[in-house]
């Protein structure tokens, strides 16, 4: 077992001393909650959103957060190592009571752990995957990120014991979501996912990807997917923070989108790869943020090193913001050489200004990404 340092309940020590009691309820109830938060080059990804699902799921079971937002993240940082892609997995029970009763017991911590572990590349990503279809019997608080797995694991283990990487849930005729993955679909060319509620886990992976496609004009849609309409798609993915965007290739033995990944997934996994990127250059805190105008503010754009970007970059801000000085520009290659982040700092007027240097910027087929 590899002894790497984890965090429990205060504490940093190595993987073989972090001990937890038997009457932990996590251990006897899976009374529980628990998030995977990527990281990538010492950067987490999407933070906010990954604690607001959190601070959901605690709400959820009735469990008070033990932490403040900013205590998470100073808990969190000294796990991470920046020469590598990693994820942080996390988990709060209901603590450890005197005695073995299903009633919340009064007065005790919750239990907390955090350990992290580098993302090995899933093997499937570029030739895809095969999956099964699977009614679905799981509980009925699946939006809840409980560390009840039992249904999500037979559903997973059932599709490996059939050669397959997934399990598509089905329920009511719909598919819902896979036993560990958000799903897409391009049926009739839009890329269908089914909307938020009870029955899945809102997955930030499908989020972003939603934002993404958004921002590149790409039509998609939040309905229900009748799974009839499922067997018609001309593309299958599973999303996932460790395993990002797997193409599915085969589903029931049947060939998705002539068995390899289709012309969808090749574009949105090229925006998502370059979107993290982005963030990665552009040192880390990609959140909201609030401004007060006027003020200085640092557009960034980004794309592939081959082309001329920085001009035109330059000059698409300018339509906007026309006193920008060549020494406001800076741009910066990619570890891979294949991509270059611009980054114009401006005098920034108004969000309505920046909104319209936005919009141009990720209408130019050139701007892969823009923050
Ligand atoms: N699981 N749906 C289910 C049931 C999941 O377990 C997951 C992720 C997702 C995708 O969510 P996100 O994009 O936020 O990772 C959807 C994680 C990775 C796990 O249990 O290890």
């Amino acid at each position: 077992m590899e002894n790497k340092t984890v965090y429990l309940n205060g504490e940093y020590l190595p993987l073989n001393e972090a001990k937890v009691s038997v009457l932990d309820r996590g251990f006897l109830f899976g009374d529980g909650i628990y998030e995977v938060i990527p990281s990538y080059s010492g950067h987490l990804f999407h933070f906010q959103d990954h604690l607001q699902r959190l601070e959901n799921s605690l709400a959820g079971i009735r469990l008070a957060n033990p932490h403040t937002r900013e205590q998470w993240l100073d808990i969190l940082t000294p796990l991470l190592d920046a020469k590598f892609d990693q994820y942080i997995y996390l988990q709060i029970t209901r603590g450890v009571a005197p005695k073995r009763d299903h009633a919340f017991p009064e007065n005790i911590p919750a239990t907390v752990f955090a350990m992290c572990s580098n993302i090995v590349p899933f093997a499937g990503l570029n030739q895809g995957v095969k999956a099964i279809s699977m009614d679905d019997t799981r509980w009925k608080f699946c939006n809840v990120k409980a560390i009840t797995l039992l249904g999500n694991i037979l559903h997973r283990q059932e599709a490996i014991d059939q050669g397959c990487a997934e399990a598509l849930l089905v329920k009511d005729g719909y598919v819902i979501e896979g036993a560990a993955s958000n799903i897409f679909a391009v049926i009739d060319g839009v890329l269908c996912t089914p909307p938020k509620g009870s029955d899945i886990l809102p997955g930030i992976t499908r989020d972003v990807i939603l934002d993404l496609a958004r921002k590149n004009n790409i039509a998609c849609s939040e309905d229900k997917i009748p799974f009839a309409k499922l067997q018609t798609a001309s593309e299958i993915w599973v999303t996932s923070s460790t395993r990002e965007i797997i193409p599915v290739v085969e589903l029931d033995s049947r060939m998705v989108s002539g068995e390899k990944p289709g012309p969808v997934w090749q574009a949105m996994n090229q925006i998502f790869q370059a979107y993290k990127q982005s963030l990665i250059m552009s040192e880390g805190v990609i959140e909201e943020t609030f401004f007060e105008f006027p003020c200085q503010f640092p557009v960034k754009a980004m794309g592939k090193a081959d082309m001329e970007l920085d001009l035109l970059v330059v000059e698409i801000v300018r339509r906007h913001a026309p006193d920008v000085k060549e020494d406001a520009v800076t741009t910066r290659p990619s570890k891979d050489g294949n991509f270059i982040a611009i980054t114009v700092i401006i005098e920034a007027s108004s969000k309505k200004q920046l909104d319209a240097i936005y919009q141009d910027l990720t209408d130019h087929p050139h701007v892969l990404m823009a923050l």
